[in-house]
This record gives structure tokens, C-alpha cells and sequence, in this order.
């Protein structure tokens, strides 16, 4: 009967499990924007970062090798996390560069310095709360395309041709 019972919880909790929300479809930066991207924020040598969905792990490269910072992408994209592993391996950065398969709404991101974030309005909402109640004072977020309506950046800078000639925008926050 015991043994009956502890079944069927393990399978409710199979199933009360959360299938992570879709916060943005994969649209990489462009590089030149993502070396903007880390100069707003001052990425310094050593520091925590994280990506918030890190796509092909383009932030995350960046930020541990030009940058030299302890860099963390969060990727739910199967196929995109082993393709950023794959290159981050072959580039010899395994030491200061990860990507967590996993949810963007589940992680931990209280020893962060600093934070890229590139997902859409709606869901910039979504992660706020989390961010608010997990970040130490001082850290840098810094936004692509998307604000976060309620908070007030200290900084914001426009692209206005990225090259391949699409403008961006980027707000820099300190909380
Ligand atoms: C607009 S792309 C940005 C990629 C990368 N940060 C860049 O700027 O090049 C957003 C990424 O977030 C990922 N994503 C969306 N929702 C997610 C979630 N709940 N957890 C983890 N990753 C998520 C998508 O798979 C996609 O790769």
C-alpha cells in the first residue's frame, strides 16, 4: 500500500513538473554587438556572468575569451547547448566558459556581476521578479532590443547599422 502510494507521487511529481515557458525564439547577436553588449556592462577579468538563454553560446564565448570572465550561458535548446560546448571545448575556455542545460527561470544567479539578456518584453516581465529578488546590489544587466519596464537604465546606447545593416538598441541597469 506504501509502496503504492510512493508511485503515484513519483509519478504526480512527473507531471506537476513544468515544462519551461518559451521566453524567445533563437536570434543570435550579432558579434559586434555582443563585444558591445559586454563593454557596457564593463565586463572585467574574473568576473560572473551569465546569458540568459545563450543560444550558441556566442556571449558566453566572448565574455571568457576577449573578456576573461567566469561566463555562464542558460540554454533549454538541446542541439544549441551542445553546439556551444563542442566550440567552447575546441577553443580551450572549458575552465571559464558554461552552458547549464536547463530553464532560465530556475537558475541561481545571485554571484552574478553582470548579466546579458536578450528575450522579448513580455518576457523580460517574467524574469524580473526572479532577477529582483536574486541579484546583489551593484550588478550590471545589460539588455538588448528589449527594456524592462520598470527599471530605469543608466545607459542606453544605439547601433544603428550592425553591419549587416539592422539597428539595435542596449540598456545598461544596475540594480
Ligand atoms: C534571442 S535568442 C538569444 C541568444 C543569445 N543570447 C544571443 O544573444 O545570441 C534567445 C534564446 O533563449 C532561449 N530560451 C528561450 N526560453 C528559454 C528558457 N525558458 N530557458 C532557457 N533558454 C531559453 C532560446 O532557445 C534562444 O536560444
Amino acid at each position: 500500500m506504501k509502496l503504492a502510494f510512493l508511485a503515484a507521487l513519483g509519478v504526480c511529481t512527473v507531471f506537476a513538473q513544468k515544462e519551461p515557458d518559451k521566453l524567445a525564439p533563437y536570434f543570435p547577436t550579432p558579434l559586434t554587438v555582443v563585444e558591445q553588449m559586454l563593454k557596457l556592462g564593463d565586463l572585467k577579468p574574473g568576473e560572473k556572468m551569465f546569458d540568459l538563454g545563450s543560444g550558441d553560446g556566442r556571449i558566453v564565448i566572448m565574455a571568457a575569451q576577449k573578456f576573461k570572465a567566469d561566463a555562464t550561458g542558460v540554454e533549454f535548446d538541446e542541439a544549441l547547448v551542445k553546439q556551444s560546448l563542442v566550440k567552447i571545448k575546441k577553443l580551450g575556455l572549458a575552465d571559464r566558459a558554461h552552458v547549464i542545460e536547463g530553464d532560465i527561470m530556475a537558475q541561481d544567479y545571485s554571484s552574478a556581476s553582470m548579466l546579458t539578456v536578450y528575450l522579448l518584453s513580455d518576457s523580460n516581465e517574467k524574469v524580473r521578479p526572479i532577477l529582483e529578488r536574486q541579484l546583489k546590489k551593484g550588478t550590471r544587466v545589460v539588455a538588448h532590443d528589449f527594456e524592462f519596464a520598470g527599471w530605469k537604465p543608466i545607459k542606453t546606447v544605439d547601433i544603428d547599422n550592425d553591419g549587416e545593416g539592422r539597428g539595435h538598441r542596449l540598456y545598461l541597469y544596475v540594480r
